[in-house]
């Protein structure tokens, strides 16, 4: 059996679940990490028994011709000089979502691939999911007949993760980059990648990302909490968003709202019927005329890190067999102007047409 040597540049908390979802495949050699930060650098090569160790990527790319493919898992800003950096040397990449921080860096990349016959694929990791195959079944076998409307919401009530995430320069923006580009990404999967024709976007910044209370968020970068931490992205945003297939799409996302839980939640609602993702899988229909409400037998949830294990372990299978990527780089900067367009509605007030 072929091996992909593999290394994965930012070695921060998401980082973690890439290498231990690489691990467990056995066509891949962990061959080296890169990150910026010594102190996280080497605490991850030790852990891993990882000996190949660089605090510059282009320096990692020319000494490393063995190499066959990289996992970008540094903050936003970073997405698109190490991916372009990375398929100029030849390699393949799993780029981290959001993808870039602008609508312009995403088409580079995907220009970048083409350009060097590489392949791109974006961690759109809800697409690996149970409920997320489940739903495009019953999608694909007309279930839900013509789906016109979705609602797509990730709200936390104080989930803003530190460090770099409320750092417009390294960010690109809030929670809508953070959180929305998941749920917008996979509503628009399984509507059949539908092209958006418009948007109209609203943010706020009212609660400073929630940083006054006490309490810390669940999931951290490892850069949290250094002195001089700036908070300049929107902690609550939500926009509408219209297809050329006639469908619309409601999403709402936050790092800090006054609410009474976190919420996540996947609705989409057909002639035929309607569906829920998050937290499990519900079919809203009519049985005999009578309104239903229709559960699987089996759960449909999985890990966050069985979600990354099937993530992973697809990129890597597809550089192996030459198949395609269920997370192509064009829906990843399809969704990038979607991203970009939501900011430009609301710092004008109007809606940004994306004909
Ligand atoms: N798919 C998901 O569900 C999911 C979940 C969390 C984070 N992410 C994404 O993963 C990325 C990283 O997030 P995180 O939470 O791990 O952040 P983090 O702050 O914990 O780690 C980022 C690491 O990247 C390093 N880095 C920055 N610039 C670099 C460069 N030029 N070269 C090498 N290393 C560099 C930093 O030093 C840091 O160690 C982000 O793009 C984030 O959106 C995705």
């Amino acid at each position: 059996m072929k091996t992909l040597n593999i290394a994965v540049i930012g070695v921060g908390s998401i980082s973690e679940a890439h290498i231990s979802a690489y691990q467990k495949h056995p066509a891949v050699r962990l061959l080296a990490f890169c990150d910026i930060n010594d102190a996280v650098l080497e605490a991850k090569g030790k852990k891993h028994n990882v000996t190949k160790l660089y605090s510059d990527y282009n320096v990692m790319l020319k000494e490393l011709p063995e190499l066959d493919a990289v996992s970008v898992c540094a903050w936003n800003s970073e997405h698109a000089p190490i991916s372009i950096a990375a398929l100029n040397a030849g390699k393949h990449v799993l780029c981290e979502k959001p993808m870039a921080t602008n609508a312009a860096d995403a088409a580079r990349m995907v220009a970048a691939a083409k350009k060097n016959g590489k392949r791109l694929m974006i961690g759109f990791v809800r697409r690996f999911g149970n409920d997320c195959a489940i739903v495009r079944d019953f999608v694909q076998n007309g279930s839900l007949g013509e789906i016109y409307y979705a609602k797509a919401s990730y709200i936390r009530r104080n989930g803003f993760p530190g460090g770099w995430f409320g750092d417009l320069k390294r960010a690109g923006g809030g929670p809508m980059f953070d959180l929305g580009v998941h749920v917008i990404d996979l509503v628009r999967y399984l509507m059949g990648n539908p092209k958006p024709v418009s948007v109209y976007g609203v943010t706020f910044s009212k609660l400073a990302g929630g940083r006054a209370l006490k309490s810390r968020a669940q999931y951290q970068s490892v850069s949290t909490q250094g002195a001089g931490e700036v908070f300049d992205v929107e902690d609550f945003a939500a926009a509408l968003i219209r297809f050329d297939n006639g469908a619309a799409l409601n999403v709402e996302t936050s790092f800090a709202l006054n609410v009474k839980t976190d919420e996540g939640k996947i609705e989409l609602f057909g002639t035929k019927g309607g569906v829920r993702l998050d937290p499990e899988f519900e079919f809203y229909s009519a049985i005999n005329g009578y309104p239903a409400n229709i559960k699987l037998a089996t759960p449909t949830a999985l890990s966050f890190l069985d979600l990354f294990d099937n993530e992973i372990h697809h990129f890597v299978d597809c550089l192996l067999s030459g198949a395609e990527f269920r997370a192509p780089m064009e829906d990843g900067a399809e969704i990038m102007r979607i991203l970009s367009a939501v900011y430009e509605s609301a710092a004008s007030g109007r809606e940004v047409s994306l004909l």
